[in-house]
């Protein structure tokens, strides 16, 4: 029975729909974001913060969390394969094997991880994360949205070593920028994008950086460009000005000038047209930026580009009482017009083919503003905070939810909540002897057992 209801339901399933735990999580880490306050922007705004500073979070150290998120990103795909698929997307950075090479020298890596690995849950890999990192410091730093899909598997080992170093010559880095799957032209692009954030530390690079001697740049960090904390074309319009202090480009040894070989590479066609037009400049590293994320190794699978979900339940829990099944739980509407005289309902079917409904009341109304949208969120039962007390028996199958008149019920699919296994009140937890009794209910053809673990 269960199992046939799931086929059908994934038969239907081409977007997104509710409930998959992997992006019900991403949806809320990418959308669910006040600035500066909470989730994953929280950690790079203001964007010049920097939480590992010996001198506080912010501004004197040169450097900034948003600079290091976007390096650790590209330099976790630069191992990609084209060719025969491995490497890529894959959190692999995260080894210390990986960290531990040239190739990937500084502390930006595990400063990276030690931040965006927290968001990193069962269902949300460290992969995912690194690449929600560039997104949100990206959009949140003055840059365009880059299109985010879900699905990154992390390598359980090492991936090959392969991240291009300055002082390679040209012809290798347009060989291996071309075995990570970029052509020459979109070299230029995704290193102008990368180097609009950050620039070159002294402590890992002491030949490309001297000390810098200045407490406002304790860590003596030479920028790729005056506004290193911020997205905008000033890569490129300094470059191409003449002024920039890019020190892969003036820098003053020419052996590791990398950014002036490969930004001349064309003849400046490229750095010239982003540095004319900063709208050419941010769509160009919006979609750079996406295919660095989502190159990942063979055979992982992404999601369909990720988007609000217009209608979100959420914190579902089932508790039984006796014969009663306490259901409580809360559901979001994104972009909901106003309405202060709004009609909102509950409906659900249940086991045993009733139908029913609760009124979701709007005093009790919670509403975020975000960048992307406004969330607007109501709680099962209104003024019962308990939720709703359903007969056990009949249990829930399928929510639907109707607004102002409106049914939705995701394109005819329902919201399907699961109450076959649920915890009775009488489960307990004994502090003193620090031991748990957990009594849990099976329901068996539409009745719920209960049994003692
Ligand atoms: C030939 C290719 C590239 C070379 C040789 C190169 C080289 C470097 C070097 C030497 C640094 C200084 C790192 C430090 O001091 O910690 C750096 C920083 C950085 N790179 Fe690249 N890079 C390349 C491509 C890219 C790409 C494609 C991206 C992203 C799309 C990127 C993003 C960054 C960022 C954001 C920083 C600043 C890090 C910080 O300030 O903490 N780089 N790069
Ligand atoms: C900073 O101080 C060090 C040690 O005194 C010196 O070697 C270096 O040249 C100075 N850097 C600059 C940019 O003046
Ligand atoms: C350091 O920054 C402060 C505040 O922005 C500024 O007043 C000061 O002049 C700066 N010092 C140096 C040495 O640049
Ligand atoms: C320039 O950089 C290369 C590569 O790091 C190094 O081998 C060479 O010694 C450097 N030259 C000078 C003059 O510092
Ligand atoms: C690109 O532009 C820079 C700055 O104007 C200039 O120094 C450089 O010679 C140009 N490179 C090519 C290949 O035209
Ligand atoms: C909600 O339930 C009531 C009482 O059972 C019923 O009269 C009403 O038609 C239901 N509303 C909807 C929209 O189904
Ligand atoms: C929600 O509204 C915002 C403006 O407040 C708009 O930019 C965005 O595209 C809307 N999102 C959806 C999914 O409708
Ligand atoms: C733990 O303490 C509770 C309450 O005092 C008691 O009922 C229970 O038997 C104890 N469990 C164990 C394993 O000792």
């Amino acid at each position: 029975m269960l199992r046939l209801a799931l086929l059908t339901c994934f038969a239907t399933a081409h977007a997104y729909l509710w409930p998959s735990p992997m992006l019900d999580e991403l949806e809320s880490l990418l959308f669910e974001i006040t600035p500066g306050t909470t989730g994953i922007a929280s950690f790079i705004q203001p964007c010049d913060t920097f939480t590992f500073a010996p001198t506080g979070s912010r501004g004197s150290s040169g450097r900034s969390n948003a600079a290091d998120w976007i390096r650790t990103a590209y330099h976790d795909m630069a191992t990609h394969n084209i060719v025969d698929g491995t490497g890529g997307m894959d959190a692999s950075i995260r080894f210390a094997e990986e960290q531990a090479r040239a190739e990937n020298v500084g502390d930006g890596f595990v400063n990276t991880l030690g931040v965006l690995a927290g968001s990193a849950t069962r269902y949300v890999s460290v992969a995912d994360a690194l690449a929600l990192g560039t997104v949100i410091a990206v959009e949140f730093c003055g840059g365009p949205q880059i299109p985010f899909r879900g699905g990154r598997v992390d390598a359980t080992e090492p991936n090959l070593p392969g991240v291009p170093k300055p002082e390679q010559t040209l012809d290798s880095h347009v060989a291996s920028f071309a075995r990570q799957g970029f052509t020459q032209d979109e070299m230029i692009g995704l290193v102008a994008c990368g180097h609009t954030f950050g620039g070159v530390q002294h402590a890992p690079f002491p030949d490309i950086v001297p000390e810098l001697n200045d407490t406002n740049n304790s860590e003596s960090v030479s920028h790729f460009d005056t506004t290193n904390t911020h997205f905008d074309n000033n890569i490129a319009t300094e470059y191409i000005s003449g002024t920039t202090q890019n020190p892969l480009v003036v820098g003053f040894n020419d052996t590791t000038n990398s950014d002036e070989r490969i930004f001349g590479s064309d003849g400046n066609v490229t750095m010239l047209s982003f540095a004319n037009s900063p709208e050419l400049f941010a769509s160009r590293c919006s979609e750079l930026f996406a295919r660095m994320l989502d190159t990942v190794p063979s055979g992982v699978q992404l999601s369909d580009v990720i988007t609000p979900l217009p209608v979100k339940p959420f914190d579902l829990t089932f508790t039984l009482d006796g014969d009663v099944l306490q259901f409580s739980g809360r559901v979001r509407f994104w972009n909901l017009t106003d309405n202060p005289n709004r009609v909102a309902l509950l409906l659900w079917d249940d086991h045993l083919g009733g139908v029913h409904n609760s009124t979701l009341l709007s005093s009790l109304e919670a509403v975020g503003s975000f960048p992307d949208g406004v969330s607007t969120s109501y709680i099962f039962g209104g003024d019962d905070f308990g939720g709703l007390s359903l007969d056990a028996a009949a249990g829930i199958t399928t929510m639907r939810f109707m607004v102002d008149g409106k049914v939705e019920d995701q394109g005819g699919v329902g919201f399907a909540v699961q109450d076959a296994v649920v915890f009775s009140t009488t489960s307990c937890f004994f502090s003193n002897n620090r031991t748990a009794q957990y009594n849990v209910a099976v329901r068996v053809l539409c009745r719920l057992y209960m049994s003692q673990y």
